[in-house]
């Protein structure tokens, strides 16, 4: 019926899960980014499946009353931010929507949001930068990937990074033109520069340029420019990576100025950030997320908690102050050393055993034996896809007491919360939804949402469960 390139005007009758208007005309269904439920659009079609299709917004003919104007110049081209032309308000009703569908297509189950958490400012919240550098036909180029795609879009700054992001374009860009130093090519694999990533610790920026030779011209002159920019201290790092991959960075780092790490400290707990260390990317929403898993504990009644997927171990240590054992379990080598580091200065070092390895390896036999022990709560925080299903059957035959489920993708969240609660069932890697009586394991006793990423569609959550 639709074809690539037609033309419509149509009224927009939801929001999508990636925060996109929601089109529909009978059972076919059109994704358009950018427009919001009963505006009047026009919109093009870029692709046309069997039942449904993915088009570009055109005019806004009825706008929204939540509409508002993007305060970025390149809002809509790069593919940082999907929600910039919503109201703060209204940006918080469409994401703890799409939690709460998520929850009730995916699991069949219907949860309420007790609590949103927001930050203080939605702009310049973050404390890190990452800043893909092409060379094309146009020049240099530094800015950010548009849309699923590999093209830069060039920028200036960025209202969502911090107040240095200007000085750090700037710096790199006279670096390069003075030393005529080329961008990444992609497609022919040549060129200096890769990315350049900065991270801001405590008023001081760990900043690494990432190369694709194993040294780079004059790099005394970045440092040099740097010094006469940027009002802060700062360390550089060059990082080689040769290899055709999307990974940013390659397995060497050259201290070239500066401290190799900084002093910080986090709800009480005593750490240093270098140049690998992962934290996340909202300092203030963050530090209430932590806080929340922990209210969400009652020590007296759980004394001992395993904290699966533990990064570089700065929850488990936070955790060690109330729990009468904290375990750590994580893949990453170098984030389970920085984790045994930060327990052993903040003298928890008795408390804290990290682990190194999978959750599905190590998390089975673990809660196995500590529940024989103690009452247990296991603290879930895993990446985009959710929890091995070896975790999740871990969790269903074990007696933990409770589980508090961090969360940054609503689908997966939900999934493994239905296989939980029960209203999903798993068997042979199949998932179905459990229509009879629900007689899970688990109850879910809170969900709540936190908005560590204002004007894009990320959001995180945290769902409480007890057992029954
Ligand atoms: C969302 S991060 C959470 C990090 C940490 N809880 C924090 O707050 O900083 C997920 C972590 O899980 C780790 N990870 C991924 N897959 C894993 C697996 N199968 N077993 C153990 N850790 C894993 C990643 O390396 C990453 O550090």
């Amino acid at each position: 019926m639709y074809q690539k390139n037609d033309e419509l005007i149509a009224t927009v009758v939801a929001t999508g899960a990636n925060g996109e208007g929601i089109i529909k005309d009978e059972n076919f269904v059109i994704f358009v980014p950018f427009c919001l439920p009963q505006e009047k659009v026009k919109i093009k079609l870029l692709k046309v499946e069997k039942k449904y299709a993915y088009g570009k917004l055109i005019e806004v003919i009825e706008p929204s009353p939540f509409r508002v104007k993007p305060f970025c110049d390149v809002f809509g081209k790069c593919g940082g931010c999907q929600l910039q032309h919503v109201n703060y308000d209204k940006q918080i009703e469409i994401k703890k929507r799409t939690i709460l569908d998520a929850f009730v297509k995916v699991a069949g189950i219907n949860v309420d949001i007790n609590d949103v958490v927001c930050g203080s400012s939605v702009v310049r919240y973050r404390n890190k930068l990452q800043l893909p550098v092409t060379q094309t036909d146009k020049g240099l180029q530094i800015g950010f990937y548009a849309e699923n795609s590999h093209r830069v879009v060039p920028v200036s700054d960025c209202p969502i990074n911090p107040v240095w992001t200007s000085d750090i374009i700037k710096c790199l860009t006279e670096y390069m033109q003075k030393n005529n130093l080329k961008g990444y090519d992609e497609f022919n694999h040549t060129g200096d520069v890769r990315e350049i990533t900065a991270r801001e610790v405590n008023g001081s920026l760990i900043i690494t340029l990432v190369c694709l030779k194993k040294s780079i011209k004059n790099v005394n002159d970045f440092v040099e420019i740097l010094k006469q920019r940027i009002d802060k201290e700062f360390t550089l790092y060059l990082n080689i990576n040769d290899l055709k991959t999307n990974v940013i960075y390659g397995e060497k780092f050259v201290l070239v100025h500066g401290k190799s790490e900084y002093d910080c400290n986090m709800l009480t707990i005593k750490h240093s950030m270098g140049v690998r260390s992962f934290m996340q990317v909202n300092d203030e929403v963050c530090a209430k997320l932590y806080s929340k898993v922990k209210d969400s504990i009652d020590f007296d009644k759980t004394p001992v908690v395993i904290d699966a997927y533990s990064g570089a171990g700065l929850m488990t240590a936070y955790l060690a102050l109330d729990a009468k054992k904290a375990f750590g379990i994580e893949i990453i080598p170098e984030a389970v050393a920085i984790a045994n580091k930060l327990a052993k200065r903040n003298g928890l070092e008795d408390r804290i055993t990290n682990y190194l390895g999978k959750c599905e390896d190590i998390l089975p036999n673990l809660v196995q034996s500590e529940s024989k022990l103690n009452d247990v709560c296991v603290v879930l925080d895993p990446p985009r896809k959710g929890c091995d299903i070896k975790v999740i059957k871990a969790l269903l035959t074990c007696n933990v007491s409770r589980i508090v489920y961090v969360s940054c993708k609503p689908q997966t969240l939900a999934r493994d919360i239905g296989l939980l609660t029960g209203s999903l069932i798993e068997k042979d890697g199949i998932l179905t939804k459990n229509d009879c009586d629900i007689n899970g394991v688990y109850k879910v006793d809170e969900l709540t949402m936190f908005d560590m990423f204002p004007n894009t569609k990320h959001v995180e959550s945290i769902a409480c469960l007890s057992r029954k």
